[in-house]
């Protein structure tokens, strides 16, 4: 049932504010100044945690890294499942890892998961569905409470995930005495602000078809992001490749020149993923060059980066967002321009070509 919208991907992107609300609840205490995660989700005695998931998975991993290092400093290090278990991994028996899958039942990332069992301290499936194999053979399931997810592109589960791994990236910094009880109050009290930010950030969704209507136009298209805004920069393209059927590639802004600098010209959209972070500036500066060469730029930013960066032809003004959190409001634009570019293009949203919901084959 869509409930009233016109595809289930439409209804998966609303339901993101109420979701992540409901989650956060289940994952605090009473007074949602204190973590309340499943037990054996802490970190006391890891040295290292390993987080393993394919596809838009791999991506919210990608973001959690950053979270783990800057809010924990534990070491972090993430693959894509069907790489990782052909590797030889080096594994600390002192190690978390950390399986992420909406479906639980992604043959790759279960196979990762089996690879390492028995020799790492503890398995933990960030799964959606909580009946599922990962669920059920990590030692401890986080389930990230999204409810049934139909559209094969993901949305809510992603930013599920997000929210997830930021609240296990936070657990590690408590239990590593690099969080007071007061530093956590405020990192909860900005997750508790989120949902508001996403609704208005849905909203926007005017302006978000007004982008896509030049996206529709290309043939190949560029996103750039830097720190966290380069696995959401990888999502966006995904998410565009996955709907619209265009050729679309995420990259870290500070990357442009040593390659794919070469493919700009005028018909070549690039869209910029800019929050008013320690990087921001760093940002518009490859957003210059790509404008130096005619490239269509557009810049996907708050008010202040949008100050800071003076002439633009096309931008979305985004609420503005502790930059730790950026990643998870920033998904809303990386799904939008995808929808709307798939519907410019008369593309079937909830079910692209070639692709099924859960991969349960190599
Ligand atoms: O169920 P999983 O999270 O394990 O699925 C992993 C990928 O197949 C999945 O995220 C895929 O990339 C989506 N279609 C992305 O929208």
């Amino acid at each position: 049932d869509k409930s009233g919208h016109r595809h289930f991907m439409a209804k998966e992107m609303a339901q993101q504010p109420a979701i992540l609300r409901a989650a956060l609840a289940a994952y605090t205490d009473a007074t949602g100044t204190a973590l309340a995660l499943p037990e054996g989700a802490g970190f006391d005695g890891v040295d290292r945690v390993t987080l393993v998931a394919c596809g838009t998975g791999f991506y919210a991993c990608q973001v959690a890294k950053y979270w783990f290092e800057q809010i924990a400093g534990l070491p972090a290090d993430i693959d894509i499942a069907s790489e990782f278990r052909y590797r030889a991994p080096v594994l600390s028996p002192h190690s978390m890892a950390v399986f992420v899958s909406q479906s639980g039942e992604t043959a790759d990332t279960l196979a990762a998961l089996r690879h390492v069992q028995g020799k790492v301290a503890r398995t933990l499936g960030v799964v959606n569905v909580p009946t599922s194999s990962i669920a059920r053979e990590t030692d401890v399931a986080l389930p990230i409470l999204a409810g049934p997810e139909i559209s094969v592109a993901s949305t809510k589960g992603f930013t599920a995930q997000l929210q997830v791994l930021m609240l296990l990236a936070l657990q590690a910094g408590v239990d590593r005495g690099r969080l007071t009880p007061a530093a956590l109050a405020d990192h909860l009290s900005a997750l508790r602000a989120l949902p508001g930010l996403i609704n208005q950030a849905l909203d926007r969704e005017g302006q978000m078809r007004d982008i896509a209507r030049h996206l529709a136009e290309a043939r190949d298209i560029l996103f750039l992001g830097r720190g966290t805004m380069y696995p959401l920069a990888l999502e966006g393209a995904l998410k565009l490749k996955e709907l619209s059927y265009i050729h679309a590639e995420g990259y870290a802004a500070g990357e442009l020149k040593h390659g794919p600098i070469a493919l700009i010209d005028q018909h070549v959209p690039v869209v910029v993923l800019a929050p008013h972070d320690a990087l921001f500036d760093k940002t518009l500066s490859n957003m210059q060059e790509v404008m130096a060469r005619q490239g269509q730029v557009f810049l996907i930013a708050d008010a202040r980066t949008l100050a800071a960066a003076g002439e633009v032809t096309h931008s979305l003004t985004m609420p503005e967002v502790p930059p730790l959190l950026a990643p998870i409001l920033y998904a809303i634009p990386a799904q939008m321009l995808a929808y709307h570019t798939a519907l410019f293009r008369g593309t079937d949203v909830d079910q692209p070509r070639n692709l099924a919901k859960s991969v349960t084959v190599e």
